[in-house]
């Protein structure tokens, strides 16, 4: 685990996906009611004991659900956003996140249940006391010591370099729900962007945020 900033850590891990190395990366907030495993990668519960209780771990959408099993069969809260219960029925959750500002985890979290993209019904997530978004496809940010296959790749589908969204999201999102929901995203107070895949983004994260779905533009 790496310390991010206070109360916040984060563990990477390899990860393939339609053939390309995109890595992913599981955030482990300490929050006052207890441990939060965002999008959990392969690795001992007993890695995080050190840093509190563990409470809950979230499945932040339909494509970041590969390791939950093992955390929630360690004793903790499984969380999903909408959609998710009915393609892994073979875990058990705890609930479902699916209204805005409507989760377990107490008044540090602020959580939005996207809707744009049905591909992900991705939950978006601002840890307040470290004013750190927390997404996991919303936006990727590759850097030069990406591989270059995963490199070109992306480049090609207008993912890289930087804090950027791909085509995917460009031609397969809901323009009018994502224009709404970003701009309540943009609202909140936030300087760093914690991403499942590339570098974390430790400042600057609310114009790069922008500045990545520019194509949505008027924001
Ligand atoms: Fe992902």
């Amino acid at each position: 685990m790496r310390q991010i900033a206070p109360a916040v850590h984060v563990a990477e891990a390899p990860q393939r996906f339609m053939g390309l190395e995109v890595g992913t990366r599981m955030t482990v907030l300490a929050l006052e009611g207890g441990l939060l495993v965002h999008s959990p990668i392969e690795l001992d519960p007993e890695t995080i004991a050190h840093l509190g209780e563990p409470r809950w771990v979230l499945a932040p959408n339909l494509l970041h659900h590969l390791y939950v099993g093992p955390w929630a069969d360690a004793g903790m809260e499984a969380w999903a956003p909408s959609g998710l219960p009915e393609k892994r029925s073979d875990l058990s959750f705890a609930g479902v996140l699916d209204k805005p500002g409507s989760h377990p985890f107490g008044d540090e979290i602020e959580l939005l249940p996207t809707r744009s993209f049905s591909l992900t019904h991705e939950l978006v997530l601002l840890h307040k006391p470290s004013k750190t978004l927390l997404v996991s496809d919303l936006v990727y940010n590759f850097s030069a010591s990406a591989p270059w296959t995963t490199r070109a790749a992306m480049r090609c589908l207008c993912g890289y370099p930087g804090c950027s969204t791909s085509l995917l999201e460009r031609f397969g999102m809901n323009h009018e729900i994502a224009r709404e929901e970003l701009s309540i995203i943009a609202n909140w107070d936030f300087d760093r962007i914690i991403m499942a895949h590339g570098e974390v983004l430790e400042v600057g994260g609310k114009q790069a945020l922008r500045k990545a779905f520019k194509w949505l533009e008027p924001l």
